[in-house]
């Protein structure tokens, strides 16, 4: 199959990348950078701009499925001006390949994109699946919820939807768990608040192997890209001190304090989402790393 990927040259991206490319696909993908652009023969950059509405027509040359990651960071603090960023780099862009695809004679038949946890309802006990209804009312469940509006939209010109409602990524290159090890590189480590919010979360390798599964079997439908097994803040910060040897006994960071340094970006760290695979399980995908241990280990290895 050929796949066009926007947000190639990120984190998720680079893996995806490499995980299809190894199963023999070929992949265009849409890149913001100009020196980021590459031209092999299975691998293909082409350039857009969808602030100013600018897209490569060719990158649609023979694709069979889209799969759309690009969007800002969200790990930046969240002025106004950046939220808007935020939400622009999800929206505008994917109604700029919701405009291309439907002018352009193509033969896609499906778009894959990457969605959020954060229109699940806080929980520190209660496990909650893909068909819950949406009660968050903040910043990041509203983007989540116009990031998905936009992707089914693509269902109108036929195309099968599938939305990957992510949890924390696990890798050694990048996302949360890097800034997670730091202070406790140093000596520093400690949970924050009372350390009981749950984090749902997926290692890498399975993330990537979760798109190929989604797309090779032609899903659709929205799926929680996590495991099974969220942990909570507190065991996830003893998991990572113990693999990398390190104490932890300094007093809990308090969240009033997050607050003043991070502002209302420090949700991220306080939000508690406790969620279930049940239902990309019970199609067949089978996770490497179903339990904390497993992925620390294996990243830190
Ligand atoms: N990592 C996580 O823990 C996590 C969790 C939940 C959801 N997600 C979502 O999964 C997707 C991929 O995550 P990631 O960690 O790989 O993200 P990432 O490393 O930040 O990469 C995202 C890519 O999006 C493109 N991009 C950045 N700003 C943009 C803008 N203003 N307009 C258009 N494109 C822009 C960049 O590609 P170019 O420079 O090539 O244009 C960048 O490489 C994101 O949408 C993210 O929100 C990630």
């Amino acid at each position: 199959m050929k796949i066009l990927i926007t947000g190639a040259t990120g984190l998720v991206g680079k893996e995806l990348v490499q995980l299809l490319l190894s199963k023999n696909h070929s992949v265009n993908y849409l890149t913001t950078s100009l020196s980021k652009i590459e031209s092999k023969p299975n691998y293909k950059g082409f350039y857009w701009n969808p602030q100013q509405g600018k897209i490569d027509e060719n990158c649609l040359y023979e694709v069979d499925v889209i799969v759309h990651l690009a969007g800002a960071t969200i790990a930046k603090r969240w002025t106004n001006a950046y939220k808007q960023e935020i939400i622009e780099s999800r929206i505008l862009s994917s109604e700029l390949l919701y405009n291309l695809v439907r002018k352009t004679p193509n033969q896609v038949k499906q778009f894959v994109s990457a969605s959020g946890t954060a229109s699940y309802p806080e929980s520190f006990t209660k496990v909650y699946d893909e068909t819950t209804k949406v009660t968050e009312d903040s910043f990041l469940s509203n983007v989540v919820k116009k990031w998905e509006e936009s992707a089914n939209r693509f269902q109108v010109l036929g195309l099968k939807v599938g939305i990957l409602r992510t949890g924390i990524v696990l890798s050694k290159d990048g996302g949360a768990l890097p800034e997670m090890a730091k202070p406790i590189k140093l000596g520093l480590g400690a949970y924050m608040g009372n350390g009981k919010q749950m984090q749902s979360w997926i290692h890498i390798d399975d993330l990537v192997a979760l798109y190929s599964f989604v797309i090779e079997k032609q899903l659709e439908g929205v799926y929680n890209a996590v495991t099974s097994n969220p942990v909570s803040n507190a065991k996830l910060t003893k998991v990572i001190a113990k693999k990398l040897k390190k104490p932890l006994f300094l007093p809990n960071i308090p969240q009033f304090l997050m607050k003043l340094i991070l502002g209302e970006m420090s949700y991220l760290l306080f939000t508690s989402k406790k969620l279930s695979s049940q239902k990309i399980q019970d199609l067949g995908f089978e996770f490497q790393f179903p339990e904390i241990e497993q992925a620390i280990a294996a990243i830190y290895s």
